[in-house]
């Protein structure tokens, strides 16, 4: 599919949790991918503290603009537009993205786009494939989304399962945590499942009879009872292998569901959990048996940052797809372009 882009250089903002983020984009090129993280401001107390967030991006943001623009070796004057992530998020979080954006815009007389952070997600992909084929399925799974989505073109997506509660990193998150290790933890569950056994404890997977829906909030309950039960005799190894490997099956599987029953075989895995190689090699094995192929972006990219904010904005302002309403902050909003609800 050929798709078009803005091709002068686009400064985007990403502010929607505890990634402060600045990129510089032009067309479908990153040129600069800033991200600076909370994560040891909020591993204290176990989870993001809305306030602690918005404030910290307050102080981080003006420092990673500024250090995007020497990365790509530019200064505020060259940048043409704006983009910024307006939903879905915290809301004192994503105004100070959303003000400083609309400031700059304002001052330098540059159009501005709200961007959705899910379609920052799913898009992400094009940054590094030029090939990326359309239509295709694209598996976003991260802290707050686990989703399978049917990615027609850009602006053009049917939401096919979504999880009825937690999302695939909060399981992992969440097993950390009980395992007495760090906050987000998921890279560190993957660190430890090297060592350990996935068939050692028998735990529930996250595909339910439901074809449209994944539940992860099984699993937790059953890391619970399996820490409390064990005790002191727990393998922390075996547990983490155990719980990364239902995790992996339960996504591999509605994967293949989808692949088999839609006749779509590309896939693009986003998110940040698309970082974890145990979840990369399983889809893959699924995929190959229907000669489809996995994308998947390189993990700057695929944990929360703002070059797949750019990406979508380069885009939108390209195709003439921005809306005023877009710049609006919201806590919750649907993804744009939405086809057809779930039940259809
Ligand atoms: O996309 P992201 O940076 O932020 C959200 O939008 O939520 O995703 C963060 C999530 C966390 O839950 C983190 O534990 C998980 O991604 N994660 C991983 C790995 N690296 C990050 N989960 C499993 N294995 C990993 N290697
Ligand atoms: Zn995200």
């Amino acid at each position: 599919m050929n798709l078009y882009f803005f091709p002068e250089p686009l400064l985007a903002i990403e502010t929607s949790c505890d990634e402060t983020g600045a990129a510089i984009v032009a067309g479908r090129r990153v040129l600069a991918n800033v991200v600076t993280s909370q994560a040891r401001l909020h591993e204290k107390w176990g989870g993001v503290v809305p306030e602690a967030a918005a404030r910290a991006h307050v102080e981080a943001v003006l420092p990673a603009i500024q250090e995007a623009l020497t990365i790509a070796g530019l200064n505020m004057h060259s940048i043409r537009a704006i983009a910024a992530t307006t939903r879905p998020g915290l809301v004192g979080a994503l105004s100070v993205g959303v003000s400083v954006a609309r400031s700059l815009a304002w001052a330098l007389r540059l159009p501005i786009v709200g961007v959705h952070h899910l379609e920052g997600h799913i898009l992400s992909p094009l940054a590094e494939h030029d090939d990326l084929p359309f239509p295709h399925l694209c598996l976003v799974v991260s802290g707050g989304h686990t989703e399978v989505v049917e990615v027609r073109a850009p602006d053009q997506y049917r939401i096919l399962a979504v999880t009825i509660d937690d999302a695939a990193g909060e399981a992992f998150d969440k097993t950390a945590r009980l395992l007495g290790l760090g906050y987000p933890g998921g890279a560190e569950v993957e660190r430890l499942a090297r060592d350990g056994d996935p068939r050692r404890y028998a735990l529930p997977e996250a595909v339910r009879g439901e074809p449209h829906q994944l539940s992860f909030s099984g699993l937790k309950t059953a890391v619970l009872r399996l820490v409390e039960k064990e005790g002191e005799r727990l393998s922390p190894a075996d547990a983490a292998a155990s719980v990364q490997n239902v995790i992996c099956r339960s996504l591999a599987r509605k994967i293949e569901y989808f692949v088999e029953t839609m006749g779509i075989g590309n896939v693009t895995l986003v998110g940040g959990v698309a970082a974890n190689r145990a979840l990369r090699r399983e889809l893959e094995k699924a995929i190959a048996a229907y000669g489809g192929r996995l994308f998947c972006p390189s993990p700057a990219l695929c944990t929360d940052n703002a070059a797949m904010i750019g990406i979508v904005g380069s885009w939108r302002l390209g195709n003439g797809r921005v809306a005023v309403d877009d710049l609006d902050i919201q806590a919750r909003a649907p993804l744009p372009g939405t086809l057809e609800n779930i039940s259809s």
